[in-house]
């Protein structure tokens, strides 16, 4: 983890093309996605948006914790030959299974979601809360990154998400901002 925190840092500051750097969640968050992910209700957990692997690393501490799988999607060939190294360094591949494609086809195949944490392209977040939200079980949480950083790009999606009746939700302000939906 250490190792990635550094990674990203200098990603931050080096000018490093957009679609090169890891873009990761602070560790704040990851401490606070694990925290959540071990209290979900029982059913899948996914994570759309792999980058390098960091914050499944936080989550798959959670599924160890609670006897769970996370499934990561990654639609980059590049980031997922990262995000491989990553789970086979960190040994975690008895909790992590990594699936490169585009979420928004490959949510399709996924049913009774109970956890799942959104950090894609801004652009695919309403798509992705679409196919995802229907499929929560009560009690599920989505957690959406960079809610407060990217509030003017994501306003049409966080307009939606806190004004959907289905779901109870909130914006936490730690890191980039989280979004916060638990399924009613
Ligand atoms: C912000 S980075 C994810 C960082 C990662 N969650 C972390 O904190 O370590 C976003 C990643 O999502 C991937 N991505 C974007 N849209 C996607 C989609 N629709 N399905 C799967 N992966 C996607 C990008 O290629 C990129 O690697």
């Amino acid at each position: 983890m250490e190792y990635l925190e550094r990674i990203d840092e200098r990603d931050r500051i080096d000018g490093t093309p957009h679609m090169r750097r890891l873009r990761q969640i602070t560790p704040e968050v990851g401490k606070f996605l694990a925290l959540l992910a071990a209290s979900a209700p029982s059913g899948e957990y996914i994570e759309i948006g792999t980058s390098a692997g960091y914050s499944t690393l936080w989550l798959a501490v959670a599924c160890r914790e609670v006897g769970r799988r996370i499934t990561t999607f990654e639609v980059l060939e590049e980031k997922a030959r990262i995000a491989r190294e990553t789970f086979s360094e960190a040994d975690v591949w008895d909790v992590v299974e990594l699936v490169v494609g585009d979420a928004r086809q490959c949510l399709r195949n996924y049913d009774e979601i109970s956890f799942c944490f959104l950090d894609a392209e801004k652009d695919h977040y309403i798509d992705c809360y679409n196919a995802v939200v229907p499929k929560l079980v009560t009690g599920g949480l989505l957690v959406a990154d960079n809610a407060i950083s990217h509030r003017s790009v994501l306003e049409r999606f966080l307009d939606r998400a806190l004004g959907d009746t289905s779901v109870d939700a909130v914006i936490v302000p730690i890191g980039r901002g989280e979004l916060v939906c638990r399924k009613c």
